[in-house]
Order: C-alpha cells, then structure tokens, then sequence
C-alpha cells in the first residue's frame, strides 16, 4: 500500500519571521491522518526554525535543492549532512526551475538524488516535458530519458519518490487533466518496472505536480496512479494548504 505525500514547495517566498507564524498556525490547524504524509519544503533560511516548530508535529520537513558533495570550498552551497542535521527528511532535486534556470542536468541532478538517499533522506525527483515536448508527442520519451539518467546506479529507489511535474502546467494555472497525469504515472511505473522490478514499480510513489488547487485536488487524487501532489503557489496560503490535505478522493 503506497502511502500519499501531500508536499509544498514554497519556492522562494517567505522570510524566516513569515514561515515561523505560518508553521505554527499550520500545526494548530492541522487534522492527523493516519494515510498521507505532509511535508513543507520552505526555502533555506527558514529550514532550522521550522524544524524547530515541526518538532512534535507529524508534518515532515523538505527542502528545495542540496549539493551532491559533504564537505568542502563550495561557496553557498548546503550539503546533505547538514540538511540532515536539522531533521530534513526530504529533498526536492531537479525541479524545473532549476532544470531550466539554473542550468541542472540530469547528470548533476543523478549526483544529487544518489547522495541524498546515501545520507539517509528522500530524493523527490522531479521530471516533466515542455509544452513543444508535448505538442510534439515527446512526452513519454522526455521523461523516460530524465528517469533514465537521473537514476543511474541508484539501488536504494525505495527512497526516492518521483513528481511528475509537466512544465507547461507549472505556476500558469493549467493543471493537466486528471487523465494525461495518470497516462504518465503509469507510463512511470511501468518503466520503473522494467529497470527494477515489479513490487518496487508497485511501491514506488509517484506525485504529480503543476497548478494543483482546491479546485482540482479531489479528481487528481482519485486517479489509481497518482499517490500525491506537490503544491507551489496554493501551499503559500494555509487555507488552500489545509483544503489540498484535507482531499477526498
Ligand atoms: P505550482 O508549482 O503549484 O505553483 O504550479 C508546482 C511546483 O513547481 O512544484
């Protein structure tokens, strides 16, 4: 039984005076489930005094990117110890916006899920076409090259967990239909099924993510597939935050 993973990436908003008054809120808010994971991803700065708050809460704490390398002269770069250190369980690698912004590759983003899952954390991989890539019929193909790559001697899969995130649905308010989400989860599964196994395609946990909202939640989470969502902008307020967890599906 896979268990679902409600995240929020809050991306680069939120000062560490924000996310303390937002955190606690949310944990007073929060109802507990006994079949789905919440984890916030707030940027760097706020990491510490968030898991300060998330201490006796069940929300888990993510964060947004990591170098691949301990220790050493990388000038403002955070590596997985430390991350570790402050009770991060999770870390987003390759999102788009880093894929696309800040130039990662997949071979970058392969080192960055193996030292992560290494140290003992989650990776969630992000991986998603373009909209050209998918007028052209290049979806699958796409993400069955970052899949590839970016799993490369990756034995511990049982720690990672993958978010298909189409770009074109990313921050535009165009969510996929529920339908061309699920198509690529099973596409997904089935290709983690032919590098690895079946039972570890059938527990791997895949997320979709791109304009998740209130509005959409439900129907996305009654698809077979999809076993969770990362949220960008609707997790920045607690109400849409708490609706999003609170899904029925
Ligand atoms: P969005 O972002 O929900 O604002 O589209 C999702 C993401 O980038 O993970």
């Amino acid at each position: 039984m896979r268990r679902v993973i409600i995240a929020g990436n809050w991306k680069m908003y939120k000062t560490p005076t924000e996310s303390i008054n937002f955190v606690k809120e949310l944990v007073e808010k929060e109802k507990k489930y006994d079949n789905r994971d919440v984890l916030i991803c707030p940027p760097f700065t706020s990491l510490y005094p968030v898991s300060e708050i998330l201490r006796n809460s069940s929300i888990k704490l993510g964060a947004q990117n990591v170098f691949f390398e301990d220790v050493g002269p990388y000038t403002g770069e955070i590596s997985p110890f430390m991350l570790k250190d402050i009770g991060v369980e999770y870390v987003i690698c390759g999102h788009s916006e880093r894929r696309n912004i800040f130039g990662e590759t997949d071979e970058i983003i392969n080192k960055k899920v193996k030292r992560v899952v290494e140290t003992g954390m989650k990776a969630i991989l992000c991986v998603g076409e373009k909209l050209e890539q998918r007028e052209n019929g290049e979806t699958f193909k796409v993400v069955e090259n970052q899949i590839k790559k970016s799993l490369e001697k990756i034995d511990n899969i049982e720690n990672v967990v993958i978010a298909y995130e189409p770009v074109w649905a990313i921050g535009t308010g165009k969510t996929a239909l529920p339908e061309q989400a699920e198509e690529v989860h099973i596409f997904i599964r089935e290709l983690i099924s032919k590098i690895y196994n079946k039972d570890i395609a059938e527990n791997l946990i895949i997320i979709y993510g791109g304009s998740v909202k209130p509005e959409n939640i439900d129907q996305l989470m009654k698809e077979k597939d999809i076993d969770g969502v990362l949220v960008g902008g609707a997790c920045l307020q607690i109400d849409s935050f708490l609706r999003i967890i609170d899904y029925r599906g």
